[in-house]
């Protein structure tokens, strides 16, 4: 998939295809390259862009509320995920965090239990070029604990993240981690409690706030828009 940018419009379109917009019609070669600059038929340019995680969270089919790419990078930062580890990931949803870690090498078991949600994130890995590293299956991720070891992180987005973090010691290779994002800080709570009845060692939460900067013409501030505060995230490590 290759994103053509056009000012502020911006199209996920398969090479060799065509893009129709009130822009005119532009044929897509099949060897077409990121850096490219495209016509349409009335003369309007198209640049040729590589879909990379930002665009693909912009981009994706959503289900799921999907995490924002600055708790990515805080789950990347903090964890250490990397090329080559094996990651459990629950729930799927929209698979924004299983595609950033399929992109960024990692090889990604993800479980979502409504099966039309996860039909969409298999769309969304093919869209991403990961499905060879990103599985989705469909099922409650808790029904399939007994048949699951091995992993270097666990990725929890669901509501009952603390029955998987009981469960951590058997599911995680020694010095891995568990990292769970939480909406509310109940949840966040029965985490911690869950990890420390595991005896996982280094179990850390942190709110996530950022705040954007605005730099007017009269002078420079954060932006007084929104609220800054995503989720919670809770980290822990297996020995
Ligand atoms: C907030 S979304 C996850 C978003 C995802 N982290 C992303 O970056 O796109 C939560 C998803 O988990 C699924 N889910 C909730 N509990 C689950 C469970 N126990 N096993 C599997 N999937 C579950 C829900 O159906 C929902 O689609």
């Amino acid at each position: 998939m290759i994103l053509l940018v056009h000012g502020d419009r911006e199209y996920l379109r398969a090479p060799g295809g065509e893009l129709h917009t009130d822009l005119g019609i532009v044929d897509i070669p099949e060897d077409v390259e990121p850096g490219q600059v495209l016509e349409s038929h009335l003369g309007d340019e198209f640049v040729v862009r590589e879909p990379r995680g930002p665009d693909l969270f912009n981009h994706f089919e959503r289900t799921g509320a999907p995490m924002m790419p600055r708790d990515v990078g805080l789950v990347v930062g903090h964890t250490g995920a990397a090329m080559g580890d094996r990651v459990l990931d629950a729930g799927t949803g929209t698979g924004v965090l299983s595609a950033y870690l399929g992109r960024l090498g990692a090889e990604v078991t993800t479980y979502e239990r409504d099966a039309e949600f996860a039909d969409v994130a298999r769309e969304n890995m093919e869209l991403a070029g990961v499905a060879d590293r990103v599985d989705v299956r469909t099922g409650d991720v808790t029904d399939h604990l007994e048949e699951l070891s091995g992993f270097d992180l666990l990725t929890l987005d669901t509501e009952n993240a603390p029955e998987v973090v009981e469960r951590a010691p058997d599911l995680l290779v020694s010095g891995g981690f568990v990292a769970v994002y939480s909406p509310f800080v109940e949840n966040s709570r029965a985490s911690v409690e869950a990890a420390r009845e595991a005896e996982l060692t280094d179990i850390e939460t942190f709110e996530t706030i950022q705040r954007q900067m605005d730099f007017g013409e009269r002078g420079s501030r954060p932006s007084t828009a929104g609220v800054g505060h995503t989720a919670y995230l809770t980290f822990a490590r297996y020995e």
